[in-house]
C-alpha cells in the first residue's frame, strides 16, 4: 500500500462489479484489487433508506467492514494462510472513495479466476462437487462464518498443474443480531452444511436450466 497517498483509479481499471461494490485493479500492485461502493450503495445511504435502518449499527450495512472483520477473526485462529478465502490487507484512500484492499484472485497463468457461475456455464457441474465439499470443510474446520456463499461470491482458481480450488471473495461475516454461528464452531458447521446443500442445488439448477 502507498502510505497516505490517494490512489488514482478510474473505470478503465474495473475488474468486475457486483450489486454493491466496484472492483478495481490496484494501480501499484498487480496482486491486489480495490473494493469501492457504488455511490448509492454506501453503507450510510443504504441505512438511511430503511425505516428501521437506525436500529442497526452502520457496520452491519458495510460489506467491506464485515468481510474484513471476519477475515481478521478467522486469521487469528487459523494455523496458516487459508486458501478458502481471499486475503484482505486493509483499507486505502482512492479517488473513488475509501477502498478495501484485497488479493486479486488469479489462476496460475495470471488470468483472473472466474466466478463459479461462469465456470458452470463453461464446464458444467461435474468437477465442482468435490471442490464444494473441500471449500465448506475448510470453512467449518477454521470457524469461518459466511452469510452469502452464492455462485458469484465464489471464484474457481486454477493452480499450477491444473488442480482447482474455490475461493470466497464476498459475503463473509455473521448477519444475525445474536451471532450464534460466531460463538459456536459446531453451530457454524451445521449452518455451513445447510448453505452447502443450497449452493449445490443452485449449481445443479443453473447447470440444467441456465
Ligand atoms: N478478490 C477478487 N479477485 C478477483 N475478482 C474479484 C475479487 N473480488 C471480486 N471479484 C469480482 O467482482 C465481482 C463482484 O465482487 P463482489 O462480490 O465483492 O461485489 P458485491 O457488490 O459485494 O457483490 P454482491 O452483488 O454479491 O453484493 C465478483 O463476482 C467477482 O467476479
Ligand atoms: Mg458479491
Amino acid at each position: 500500500m502507498s502510505g497516505d497517498s490517494i490512489l488514482a483509479i478510474d473505470d478503465s481499471m474495473l475488474v468486475d462489479a457486483g450489486t454493491r461494490r466496484k472492483i478495481y485493479r490496484h494501480p501499484e500492485d498487480d496482486d491486489k484489487i480495490l473494493k469501492v461502493f457504488w455511490e448509492d450503495q454506501m453503507p450510510a445511504r443504504r441505512r438511511a433508506r430503511l425505516w428501521y435502518g437506525r436500529f442497526k449499527s452502520l457496520r452491519r450495512y458495510d460489506d467491506n467492514e464485515l468481510d474484513y472483520l471476519q477475515y481478521r477473526r478467522a486469521m487469528k485462529h487459523a494455523p496458516g494462510p487459508l486458501g478458502c478465502i481471499y486475503t484482505i490487507f486493509g483499507y486505502a484512500e482512492t479517488t473513488q472513495g475509501r477502498a478495501l484492499v484485497g488479493e486479486h484472485v488469479r489462476n496460475a497463468d495470471g488470468g483472473t479466476s472466474v466466478t463459479l457461475r461462469r465456470f458452470l456455464q463453461d464446464h458444467g457441474p461435474a468437477k465442482i462437487f468435490p471442490l464444494v465439499d473441500d471449500l465448506f470443510e475448510e470453512l467449518a474446520a477454521n470457524h469461518v462464518v459466511t452469510k452469502d456463499p452464492h455462485l458469484e461470491n465464489i471464484l474457481v482458481r486454477e493452480l499450477e498443474g491444473g488442480a482447482l480450488r474455490l475461493v470466497i471473495i464476498d459475503g463473509l461475516g455473521d448477519p444475525n443480531f445474536i451471532p450464534f454461528a460466531t460463538w459456536s464452531k459446531r453451530l457454524n458447521r451445521k449452518k455451513l452444511m445447510r448453505k452447502k446443500q443450497t449452493l449445490i442445488r443452485k449449481a445443479q439448477l443453473f447447470a440444467e436450466f441456465g
